[in-house]
């Protein structure tokens, strides 16, 4: 990796740590003091500045407002037991954010701005890490179009960001699903293996109906038939039947989650045979309703492991077992959390630390 890229860097004169309570961070609404913004113009990237968090001066023809060109990553920073601060795996965020750009029409952002750049950053706002347990610095790297041009074509402007803010846990409890066989998230052939803005927006209405009946997300199935479990938007999904550990593969219409990812690695290394498949909404209904399941629960960078309390279909809501008889993804969750406050050893090179 090259770390060469000149980033110009203004610090700024007012830092707002102060006025942060640590002990209620909640999840994206506070953010640190600084940064990083990189600029690309004629066929380049063409600048890239760390300065003070604030507002954005921006036309209202800004093409990403209209047509949605935008795409985003996440990832956590945390300190590791001998002071380091680590962050999982951002290379392969930086390799989805360059697969999400090309799906979107859009410039790779080099390594050198989003991982040189993003240690810089996190360096310069270190006292922003919190050393509360369960809490991070969570990290959003972005990409937009900011041509202000109305004409229906991918913008020939774009603007790469970088802002951090200290967070808590994305849910506060084990979640209720509800199966969505109505509506659709994406569609095959669509763009919901990239991590773009739109998908989000085509969740929202859906998950707020849905959260009127109680339900904390949607279960989206394939758009064609309705008849396969996809993910859950803000997390990938996985079953636990007996010693099989199952999610659908991926595709056009999943995420390539690197939670995901990294827990295929752990359940491999652990003995466990992996399923890598297509997932029928029947086979999961009727492993909850003859008690095969033994856990479904939900993987990402915000959410880490979420379990699944309920799961709601056909207007009956099945129940999970209890979470003290989760041992797979209690132990993916320990061994996660370990290996990230630099508690066992890094076998896999998941870390970088700074
Ligand atoms: C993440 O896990 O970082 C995500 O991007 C999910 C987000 C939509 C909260």
């Amino acid at each position: 990796m090259i770390d060469t890229f000149l980033i110009e860097v203004e610090t700024t004169k007012q830092s707002r740590l102060e006025t942060v309570d640590f002990n209620d961070l909640g999840f994206g609404r506070i953010f640190s003091d600084h940064m990083l913004v990189a600029d690309y113009k004629d066929g380049q990237w063409v600048s890239c500045k760390i300065m003070p968090y604030g507002d954005l001066q921006m036309s209202p023809a800004l093409a990403a407002l209209h047509y949605g060109q935008s795409i985003f990553e996440g990832l956590k920073a945390q300190y590791t037991e001998d002071g380091d601060i680590s962050i999982f795996r951002p290379w392969e965020n930086h390799k989805r954010m360059v697969f999400s750009a090309e799906r979107m029409c859009m410039p790779a952002i080099p390594e050198e701005i989003f991982i040189g750049g993003m240690k810089q950053l996190i360096e310069l706002d270190k006292n922003w890490i919190p050393k509360q347990a369960g809490s991070s610095l969570y990290i959003r790297p972005f990409m937009f179009a900011s041509e202000p041009f109305l004409g229906v074509r991918p913008s020939q402007e774009y603007k790469f960001i970088i802002f951090t803010g200290p967070v808590g846990n994305y849910y506060s409890e084990p979640v209720k699903l509800n199966i969505q066989t109505h509506y659709s998230r994406v569609a095959q052939g669509g763009i919901g293996c990239a991590k773009t803005a739109g998908n989000y927006a085509a969740s929202l209405y859906p998950a707020v109906q849905g959260q009127k009946n109680g339900y904390h997300q949607q279960l989206w199935t394939n758009s064609e038939t309705h008849e396969y479990i996809e993910e859950v938007g803000t997390m990938n999904i996985m079953i636990r039947m007996g010693n099989k550990i199952i999610t659908p593969t991926l595709g056009d219409t999943i995420l390539r989650g690197v939670t995901r990812d990294s827990v295929l690695t752990l359940a491999k290394e652990w003995g466990y045979d992996v399923e890598e498949r297509k997932v029928k909404v029947a086979e999961l209904v009727e492993g909850l309703r003859n008690n095969t399941v033994d856990e479904v629960f939900g993987l990402g960078t915000a959410a880490v492991v979420a379990h699944v309390k309920t799961i709601h279909h056909d207007d009956t809501e099945y129940q999970l077992p209890a979470l003290e008889k989760r041992e797979f993804a209690n132990k993916v969750l320990d061994t996660l959390t370990k290996l990230k406050y630099g508690q066992i050893e890094d076998k896999y090179n998941w870390l970088m630390r700074i």
